[in-house]
Order: structure tokens, then sequence, then C-alpha cells
């Protein structure tokens, strides 16, 4: 018998998890099945209770309900507690765990550009300091890197997840002003917020006429694939990254969680792109 998965968010009619994770399965020859689940905000605690008692293995969560989540869940890991929010449930040991593979995912998805090492010895900027944003700069300070600055519109905002997270090192929050005039000092910039997805493609979230070629510009939208904020850092010599890897990743590590299986990344890769549209989880 198949054992079910799936993921929880409203609306979650677009998700490429379902299409990605069954492909999986099946490569895998693993009896696994993974459904989108729609759930209204008030059936939430219902939503979940139901999933137990269906003795589900194990899922995905996606907005709006990555912080709403955690009360209803039997634990929550050290990554999950130190994010605030659940992208993933593991069923282990009679429990459901709550866990956070968005911020690994996406630092695993930057060895497709880049060694750990030279992520290590990177000087990086984030730009935005929301949701993704917190996952992202905990496993980047997890993966050792030291020299991370925080450029978003409300800098205070950037100043605070800094000071939650705490390491020894150049961490700074700063104005998204102060990040474009001095945009020459970063190897790696990276896009954490929304500004630049369809529909509002051509949007861009700093202003890249200082970037330096060779840098490596990152964007956690996939769609569309190219946002102008890529684009226009090619035009001025960096190399680029999209976000499909930040997803596939975040999904295989999910994937790993409940089967013990690293699946297949580069034909997950191929996939999402060719059914490019998606949004987040
Ligand atoms: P998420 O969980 O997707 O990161 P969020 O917590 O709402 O969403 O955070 C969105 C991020 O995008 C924030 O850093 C936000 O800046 P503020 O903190 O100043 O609100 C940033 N953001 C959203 N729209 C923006 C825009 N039009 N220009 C600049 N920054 C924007």
């Amino acid at each position: 018998m198949k054992s079910l998965y799936g993921v929880i968010g409203y609306p979650i009619e677009h998700s490429k998890s379902p299409m990605m994770h069954n492909a999986w399965f099946r490569n895998e020859n693993f009896e696994g099945y993974y459904h989108p689940f729609k759930i209204e905000k008030n059936q939430l605690g219902n939503a979940i209770r139901g999933m137990k008692a269906l003795q589900m293995k194990g899922w995905n969560v996606t907005i709006p309900y990555k912080e709403a989540i955690i009360p209803f869940l039997d634990e929550v890991d050290a990554a999950a507690v130190a994010i605030g929010a659940v992208n993933t449930v593991v069923y282990k040991n009679g429990k459901w765990v709550g866990t956070n593979t968005d911020g690994d995912g996406f630092v695993a998805s930057l060895s497709l550009k880049r060694t750990k090492e030279q992520l290590k010895t990177s000087s990086i900027l984030l730009i935005g300091a929301g949701g993704a944003a917190k996952g992202i700069y905990y496993a980047l300070v997890n993966a050792g890197v030291n020299n991370i600055h925080i450029a978003n519109r409300t800098v205070e905002r950037a100043s605070s997840l800094i000071s939650k997270i705490a390491a020894d090192g150049n961490f700074k929050g700063i104005s998204l002003d102060s990040a474009t005039e001095q945009l020459t000092q970063y190897d790696i910039i990276i896009n954490t917020t929304s500004v630049g997805m369809y529909p509002e493609i051509d949007s861009v979230p700093i202003e890249v006429t200082n970037i330096k070629a060779g840098t490596l510009a990152v964007d956690i939208i996939y769609n569309p694939l190219e946002t102008a904020f890529l684009k226009a850092a090619k035009e001025r010599g960096a190399e680029t990254l999209n976000g499909v890897g930040m997803f596939v990743y975040q999904g295989a590590l999910a994937f790993e969680h409940w089967t013990g299986i690293r699946p297949d990344i580069e034909k997950a890769m191929t996939m999402i792109e060719l059914n490019q549209g998606g949004t987040t989880c």
C-alpha cells in the first residue's frame, strides 16, 4: 500500500511539488503518493488532525501556514525554531516533527555555481529581510559564511534579523541605497523578496549598475525563470542562478527526510524549468 504525502497551503493549485515528488517516487520505485491539499484558514487544526489520523508519513507546508502550523505539531527541530517556520513535516518515532529545508535547500542550490570553500570566503548581500531571507540567512551562517550584509527597504527589519541569529564576523543591516552604491564589494547578491515575480516582471529589487563582472546574482524567484534583476546583472557580466535550484533542493531534502533516498536533482530541474510557472513550495 502506498504511503501518503502532500503539501498544504492556500492557494495550492499551481504548486509544482506534486509533479516533482510523484516523479521521484516513480523513479525510485518507492511506494508513495503526494497530493496537494488546499486548506481554508479556519480549517488548519482540523486538517492536521485528519492528516495525523490518516497516518500520513509527511507533508510540505507552504504559504500561508509555515508559522501557523507550529502549535499543531508534536515537535519542531532546531532549524525550524530558529527560523520560526516549518516547510516540512516528518513522521518519526510516533511523532509529527516540523523542520525547515528552505534555507539548506537554498545553500545546496548554490553548489550549482560555487564550491563550499568559495562560499565560505564570499562577501554576500541578501536583499530582503522577510521569512524567506530568515531561512537563507540562518543556513548561510550555519554553512560558515561570515561576511553577510542584509539590505532591506525597512532597515530596522534587517538589523533585527542580524541580531536574532548571532555569529562572529561581518554582519550588518543596511539600506537599499547603501547597497546600491557599494555593490562592487559583493561576490554573491541574493534577491529574497518577491519583487520581479510574475506578474510584476519589470520590477527589480535593486539597481545593478555597480555590480562587478563575475559576481553571482541569485534570485529565489523562478517565475519568470529570468527575472529583470538577473537579466540586468547578466548584461553587466554577472553569473546568474534562478530559483529553480532552491525549489528542487528544498524538495529533495524533504524527500530524503521521508524516504532516506537522495532523489535525482538534474531531472527534476529540467522538469520544473519546462513546466515553469509556480511560486513557492
Ligand atoms: P517572505 O516570507 O516571502 O520573505 P515577507 O516576510 O512579507 O515575505 O517579506 C517580504 C520582503 O520583501 C521584505 O524584506 C520586504 O521589505 P520590508 O521589510 O521593507 O517590507 C520586501 N519587499 C516586498 N515588496 C517590496 C518592494 N516593493 N520593494 C522593496 N522591498 C520589498
